[in-house]
């Protein structure tokens, strides 16, 4: 029996098994048979071949499915995700993480506000058996069955706090948890989470789902870029971009540092904001922890505006982890422990 946490997030897809985790880019799309496909020199970083045929269609999921697939696809529509991404998104990664019909008992999340009304379809689109084809950079043909017993779905900021409460077996890492309340900002792609643990209860009143993510940086970026250059740059091709602070397009620098500056501080106010509004009565908060990938970028632009004890989290952690950490640990503790009830729930 397997234990896994899956985050599909609008960004990132995100799996771990508690030793190992995957992530790749929330895009896929038909796959075509690659003529040619050595490394042009080698040392360039390896991509990963995330290929899988599901009921006879094969699709290439991540940096090649960006880089090869002639449609893609990538949304940032809800219902949309739900329907049309959850499925392939989720067997790429289990199908490498999972033997041939080894029992995969899985932990997943939705944004706090989508959470009662996608809960049941996730459970129901990824329970059961999938027979799926893994196929390889040299076409070498895998086929598996994946056999999903259990399917628990969390509200997803849920995983943040667990990974930060629950040691890797899924036990209580520190007693003094027990006795904090802590808020938590889950700033991802698309959307932002926040809520709050008190006493390790999850409080739904402290619990929100704000419609607005890194996304929103990027779309006033690529728009002033569509401006400058006279292309559209679709949102998910802007991560290194913005990241580096330049892009080339057509053989020209565009700096990016400037607008960059200007659409995370505009995005960082609002999200602080909310924060502010909705927990205005949770004066007596411990501490607030700023989680998920974009927690890692905005951190330095929030802190100063959140009322609080601000934690970002550690430097050397991937933050865009967090969440599908703890939906492992809280599934090891579910699962593997025997019948102690886990916290909060
Ligand atoms: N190493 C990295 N590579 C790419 N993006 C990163 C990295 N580190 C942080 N980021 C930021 O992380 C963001 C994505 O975060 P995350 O994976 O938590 O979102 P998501 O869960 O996919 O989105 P949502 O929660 O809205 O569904 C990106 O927009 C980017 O700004
Ligand atoms: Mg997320």
């Amino acid at each position: 029996m397997e234990v896994i946490g899956l985050d599909i997030g609008f960004g990132f897809t995100k799996a771990s098994n508690g030793k190992r985790s995957m992530i790749f880019k929330s895009v896929y799309g038909e796959a075509s048979e690659l003529q040619f496909k050595e490394q042009l020199l080698t040392g360039a970083d390896q991509e990963e071949h995330l290929e899988i045929e599901i009921d006879g269609t094969s699709y290439f999921a991540g940096e090649l499915a960006e880089r090869q697939s002639v449609e893609r696809f990538h949304t940032l529509d809800q219902a949309q995700f739900v329907t049309d991404f959850t499925k392939i998104l989720a067997l790429v990664p289990l199908s490498r993480m999972v033997g041939r019909q080894d029992p995969v008992k899985l932990v997943a999340g939705l944004p706090v506000s989508y959470y009662r009304k996608h809960k049941k379809q996730i459970v129901d689109i990824l329970k059961g058996q999938h027979e799926v084809t893994v196929v390889d950079q040299n076409q070498e043909r895998t086929p598996t069955v994946i056999r999903i017993s259990s399917v628990r779905v969390v509200p997803q900021p849920f995983g943040a706090v667990m990974n930060m409460m629950l040691n890797d077996i899924g036990e209580i890492r520190d007693r003094r948890f027990l006795d904090e309340k802590i808020g938590v900002i889950d700033i991802g792609f698309r959307t932002t989470d926040f809520t709050i643990a008190d006493h390790t209860r999850y409080s739904e009143r402290g619990s929100r789902t704000l419609e607005m993510g890194i996304s929103k940086a990027f779309t006033s970026i690529a728009s002033k870029l569509q401006e400058s250059s006279g292309v559209t740059v679709e949102l998910y091709r802007l991560f290194d971009a913005v990241d580096a602070g330049s892009i080339k397009i057509h053989g020209k620098k565009y700096d990016l540092t400037l607008i960059r500056e200007h659409a995370f501080t505009q995005l960082a106010t609002r999200i602080a904001n909310e924060a502010n509004r909705i927990w205005a009565n949770d004066w007596d908060m411990d501490k607030v922890l700023v989680t998920g990938g974009g927690g890692r970028v905005l951190a330095p632009h929030i802190e100063k505006l959140v009322k609080g004890d601000i934690v970002a989290q550690e430097d050397n952690k991937d933050t865009r982890l967090a969440n599908v950490r703890g939906f492992c640990k809280y599934g090891k503790r579910l699962w593997t422990r025997g019948s102690n009830p886990p916290p909060g729930r």
